[in-house]
Parts: structure tokens; C-alpha cells; sequence
């Protein structure tokens, strides 16, 4: 018996030897110290052993038993830490960026302006996209049945409310919301019943700004496009003011640049004519601030309605509006 528990005792250490695998590791460990294992018929045989032989092997069977246990335990964890060593990679090496996608060119051009204005103490600012009507017209000086509205063709929702045409819908809100001095400026989407073509889409983005305070003038509202440009296109474009109609803002200008993709000699999307409209803009009509109850006499402001879509055809030279919101991958990762 004294024999067959060291005999036994060799064995395992000799099969255990060369383990690598945790399975077959746990088949061992059920055949030597399992309730039916080797180790387990021995011990039975205890009980038929004289008086005399009974304790001495009692205690020598014990002691195997746990020096098996031990020798199985650390068997376990070699495995298992040479399974760690092996790992054919590093855990400490950072993620590999398979697919992880891009930002589209409508938020770069977006968070590139944000940054500037920020850094000229404007804030950034949501706003609803379902709207009413008193919002996006009413409130901007453009009343019920004034022809300003037809320039904006609309969708209308059943209960009267509309998406907004423009991201000017925030200007009475935020005022209101802010009071004054107040200097912001609105990214968003804007949506109007068009039919498109390669440079009208129902779906696109302006980013309107917005500064009311004591003694602000057009030189203000000149210093702060000329920011907005260099910080978008970081070279000198050519621009030009017009006068321009909006009827909330006097006076009223256009702020066109001449066209990035044909360089001014007329194509798609400048529609021939060499140059493009990117902003409208103006100083704020006193009607707008009486909405926002604001006193017009000791309070004035600019505004301008950046068509941030546009803006990034330009940059990009992105000659059809609609490949912006088809989500094509083809067009979306080379951004
Ligand atoms: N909201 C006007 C539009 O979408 C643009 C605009 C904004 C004009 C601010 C003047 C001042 O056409």
C-alpha cells in the first residue's frame, strides 16, 4: 500500500509534466483525486489494513493526497499564465481602427467654426427643429401673408406647426432665453419643400450668429465674417457685399465668395455665374429686438444665416448637395 500511494505519487507528477491543455489537465485531475479516481480506491482500502498499519497509512495517504492537490493546483496556474504569455498580442498596445468610421464634412467645417467664435466669447446653441410658426416668422417681422414667406417654401405639420426653415427661428428665442448682451451662434439643420438637384436638397445645415449689445455696428458685423472665412478656408478668398432683403435685418447684405470649384469661371454649383451666396446677413431690425423685449433705442446687433452646406461644397469642392445626406461610404471615407 505504502508502495502503490508512492508509486501513485510519481505518476501524476510525471503526466503532469508536459501539460498544455487546461483540458486535458481536468481529465487528470478526475482520474487521480475524482470520487471514482486512484487515489480514492486506495484510500478505501484503508479501512481493510491491520490496527497497527491503519494510522501510519492514513497519514502518508493524507499527505499524498494533499501534495496532489498542490501539485494539480499549480499545474493550473502555470497554464493559465502561460496561456496569458502567449496571447499573440499586446494588451497594453492601443486599439487598432478597423472601421471605425469618420466625422462627416458638415460637423468638421462645424466644430472648426465653433472653436473660432468661441474663442470671440460667442456661446454655441440647440434648438428645436419642429417649430412655430411664431418662431421662424412672425416673430423675425415676416407676418402672416407677407411674400417674404414665399421665399422659404415650407413643410407644414397638421397641428400648424412647421420644420424650421432656417436656423434664424432661434433669434427671439435665445434673446428671450438670454437676455442681453448676448453673443451666439447656432448650428443646425433646416429643411424646405424642395425638389432637389445638385444644389438644392429639402435637408441642409446653416449656422446662424447672432450679437445684440450696446453700440454694435456693420464694422462689428464685418470683423467677425472676415474671422469665419479665414477660419473655414485658411486662404484668402475674394468676397463680395449686395444689398440683400431680409426683413429682419436693416439694413440687409449678401456676403458672396467667388466659387471654389471652378475659381469663378461658372459651373454647377455656382449656377454659372462665377460666384456663391454664403451669407446673408445685416444688422438687427429693431422690430426683432421689441419681440424679444429688448429696447431697441439703447440695444442693436448683427445677425448673419451661414449656409454651413454650402460652405462645405466650397471646401471640399463637392460639386452635388445631395451626396452630403445620402450616407454613401464611398464619398463618406474620403473625409
Ligand atoms: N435666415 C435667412 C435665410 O435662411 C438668412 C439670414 C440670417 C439673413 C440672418 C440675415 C440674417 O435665408
Amino acid at each position: 500500500m505504502d508502495k502503490k500511494l508512492k508509486k501513485l505519487e510519481e505518476k501524476v507528477k510525471v503526466e503532469l509534466n508536459n501539460i498544455k491543455d487546461d483540458k486535458v489537465l481536468s481529465e487528470l485531475k478526475v482520474k487521480y483525486l475524482g470520487r471514482k479516481g486512484e487515489l480514492t480506491k486506495i484510500l478505501k482500502e484503508i479501512k481493510n489494513l491491520s490496527l497497527e498499519e491503519k494510522p501510519k497509512l492514513g497519514k502518508l495517504a493524507n499527505k499524498i493526497k494533499k501534495e496532489l492537490i498542490n501539485i494539480f493546483d499549480n499545474a493550473e496556474k502555470i497554464l493559465s499564465s502561460q496561456k496569458f504569455n502567449n496571447l499573440s498580442f499586446d494588451a497594453s498596445m492601443p486599439g487598432q481602427d478597423k472601421e471605425v468610421g469618420s466625422i462627416h464634412p458638415i460637423s468638421v467645417i462645424q466644430y472648426e467654426i465653433e472653436d473660432s467664435f468661441k474663442q470671440l466669447g460667442f456661446k454655441v446653441y440647440d434648438g428645436p427643429q419642429l417649430e412655430s410658426e411664431y418662431y421662424n416668422f412672425t416673430s423675425l417681422n415676416i407676418p402672416k401673408d407677407h411674400p417674404a414667406r414665399d421665399t422659404q417654401d415650407t413643410f407644414w405639420l397638421e397641428d400648424n406647426n412647421i420644420l424650421r426653415t432656417h436656423t434664424s427661428n432661434l433669434q427671439v428665442r435665445m434673446l428671450e432665453k438670454e437676455g442681453v448682451p448676448f453673443r451666439g451662434i447656432f448650428p443646425g439643420r433646416v429643411f424646405r419643400n424642395e425638389s432637389t438637384d445638385s444644389s438644392h436638397d429639402h435637408t441642409f445645415y446653416q449656422l446662424e450668429g447672432l450679437m445684440v449689445a450696446k453700440d454694435i455696428n456693420i464694422g462689428n458685423l464685418i470683423a467677425v465674417m472676415k474671422v469665419l472665412l479665414s477660419s473655414v478656408f485658411k486662404t484668402n478668398v475674394d468676397v463680395r457685399l449686395r444689398p440683400g432683403f431680409f426683413p429682419f435685418v436693416e439694413p440687409g447684405f449678401e456676403m458672396d465668395i467667388k466659387c471654389l470649384v471652378c475659381e469663378g469661371e461658372g459651373c454647377s454649383v455656382c449656377k454659372k455665374s462665377g460666384w456663391v451666396e454664403l451669407m446673408p446677413c445685416g444688422m438687427v431690425h429693431p422690430k426683432v429686438l421689441v419681440a424679444a423685449d429688448i429696447d431697441y433705442k439703447k440695444y442693436s446687433g448683427f445677425a448673419f444665416g451661414l449656409g454651413l452646406t454650402r460652405m462645405v461644397m466650397m471646401k471640399y469642392k463637392i460639386e452635388d448637395i445631395r451626396l452630403l445626406e445620402a450616407g454613401d461610404l464611398r464619398f463618406l471615407k474620403q473625409f
